[in-house]
């Protein structure tokens, strides 16, 4: 068990990537904290995992809301500890060239996927640096490392989380504490149906961006869940300030 005597808090876990987290996590032998906007399958995930190895709990968490990150991970901290911080919540937009990004959607993203995992780190540091241990995962994007044309708020939200990722694990780096990233290509969630959905040919869309990958298929959310496994756990005791590319091979083809 790779995250055995864990407490992993994870945001966005109610749905896609964030949810096979929090299952291989518990498959892992964590105790796993479900946050999520969604109350209703936040819950119901939570639920299902209090019965595994180690145990869960949910907290309704909106990662934009400082205060509310920093109530939730303090009450956890007190009660369980925390050694694993994964910011998963993100967003996407509608397809669109930058001058037809409107100022309210770019700061919906913004807000989302650049101050969420802000906020995270904000929250959590204290308790980690003062443990002398603990390991923070951002879920950046292919976007981290690619300019996506009419994906331009999502990709300067997403470049934002990667550089963010090398400067926190530079300043916690001494105190004991590993901060990484992911980077997945186009993995089957709901977040990628929304995108196709907005698409002129969904399905023509799905097969244009599979045909793309070398490996010919979309990612899977547990494969993306499987390589923050890895870096949250002690596996990657000497990985710190990295952007782990998982795309089957599409950025480097
Ligand atoms: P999803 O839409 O299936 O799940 C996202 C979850 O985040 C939802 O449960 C949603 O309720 C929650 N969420 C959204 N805003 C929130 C907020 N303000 N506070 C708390 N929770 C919030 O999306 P998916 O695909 O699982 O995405 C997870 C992460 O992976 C995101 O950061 C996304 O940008 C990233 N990603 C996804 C890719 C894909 O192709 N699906 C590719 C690259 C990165």
């Amino acid at each position: 068990m790779e995250l055995a005597d864990k407490t992993v808090l994870i945001t966005g876990a109610a749905s896609g990537i964030g949810e096979a987290t929090a299952r291989a996590c518990a498959d892992e032998g964590a105790y796993v904290v479900v946050t999520d906007l969604n109350s209703t399958d936040g819950e119901a995930l939570a639920e299902e995992l209090t019965d595994g190895e180690a145990g869960a709990e949910f907290h309704r968490l909106d990662v934009t809301a400082s205060d509310q990150f920093h109530d939730v991970v303090d009450e956890v901290s007190e009660t369980h500890g925390i050694d694993v911080l994964i910011n998963n919540a993100g967003t996407g937009h509608p397809s669109a060239y930058v001058e037809d990004t409107d100022d309210s959607m770019r700061d919906f993203v913004f807000d989302v996927n650049i101050n969420g995992v802000w906020n995270g780190c904000h929250a959590v540091l204290p308790h980690m640096k003062a443990q002398g241990h603990g390991a923070i995962v951002n879920v950046g994007s292919l976007a981290s490392i690619r300019g996506l044309p009419k994906q331009a708020a999502y990709s300067l939200s997403k470049g934002a989380v990667l550089n963010f990722t090398r400067a926190v694990a530079a300043e916690a780096g001494p105190k004991g504490v590993r901060v990484n990233a992911v980077c997945p290509g186009f993995t089957d969630t709901p977040l990628l149906e929304q995108y196709l959905a907005v698409q002129d040919d969904p399905d023509a869309a799905r097969e244009a961006l599979r045909e793309g990958y070398p490996l010919k298929r979309l990612g899977e959310p547990e494969e993306i869940a499987d390589c923050i496994i890895f870096l949250a756990s002690d596996r990657a005791s000497w990985v710190t300030g990295h952007g782990l590319v998982v795309d089957g091979g599409y950025a480097t083809s």
